[in-house]
């Protein structure tokens, strides 16, 4: 039985200067294992390390997923300009896990790139072994695309990555979208 959403979820930019920098570096510690591929975060240096980078490159848009008790979650679109598309990437702190939200933080954010952000297509791949993220993909309206075999060497094991993609033509997520702030 999966946890109620929260209902004081909201969206907002993740900035260069971030005061949830200790949040990130929480998220990190708590599932080292699962965040592997996010980022070399281990430590406070590395963890505003991680968030100057992405707040600071300029096709990338960061968005922090928060509640009451601050950021939980990151959303993140790597634009590419010349496709007009989207390479999507997200994760959770394992206390919001199992709730929905990263679904509707997902579906927000990838409504949005699809409408105002004026791009095309958005597209996202996940370890095979990994379904939830699976499910985050299919609640935030994107369409399997496919499997590439082996395609993550990991500590030397090859693992196979699933792939989805949403064309804007494609029909939106239907949630309800997550306030922005800030
Ligand atoms: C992947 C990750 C973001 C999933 O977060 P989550 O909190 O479980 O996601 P949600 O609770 O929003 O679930 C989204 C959907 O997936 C479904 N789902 C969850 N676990 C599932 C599973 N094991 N199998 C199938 N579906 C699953 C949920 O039911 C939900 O669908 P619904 O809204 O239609 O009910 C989280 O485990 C994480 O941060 N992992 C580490 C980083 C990572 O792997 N990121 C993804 C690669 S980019």
């Amino acid at each position: 039985m999966p946890s109620p959403t929260p209902a004081d979820l909201y969206l907002r930019p993740l900035r260069a200067d971030d005061a949830d920098t200790a949040a990130v570096l929480a998220a990190f510690t708590a599932d080292p294992d699962g965040m592997s591929r996010q980022g070399p975060v281990q430590d406070a240096q590395s963890a505003r390390a991680y968030v100057e980078h992405l707040a600071g490159n300029a096709a990338l848009e960061a968005t922090a997923v928060c509640d009451a008790h601050g950021l939980a979650g990151l959303v993140t679109v790597q634009r590419d300009e010349t496709n007009l598309s989207g390479w999507v990437a997200y994760w959770m702190h394992p206390r919001l896990r199992g709730t929905g939200a990263t679904g509707l933080a997902v579906a927000t954010v990838a409504d949005r790139a699809l409408t105002d952000g004026g791009l095309g297509r958005l597209e996202l791949g996940h370890r095979a072994n990994n379904p939830a993220s699976g499910g985050v993909a299919r609640r935030a309206g994107f369409t399997p695309e496919g499997t590439q075999r082996g395609y993550f060497l990991i500590d030397g094991v090859r693992h196979d990555v699933h792939l989805w993609g949403r064309l804007a033509e494609d029909p939106p997520s239907g949630v309800e979208p997550l306030p922005l702030r800030g």
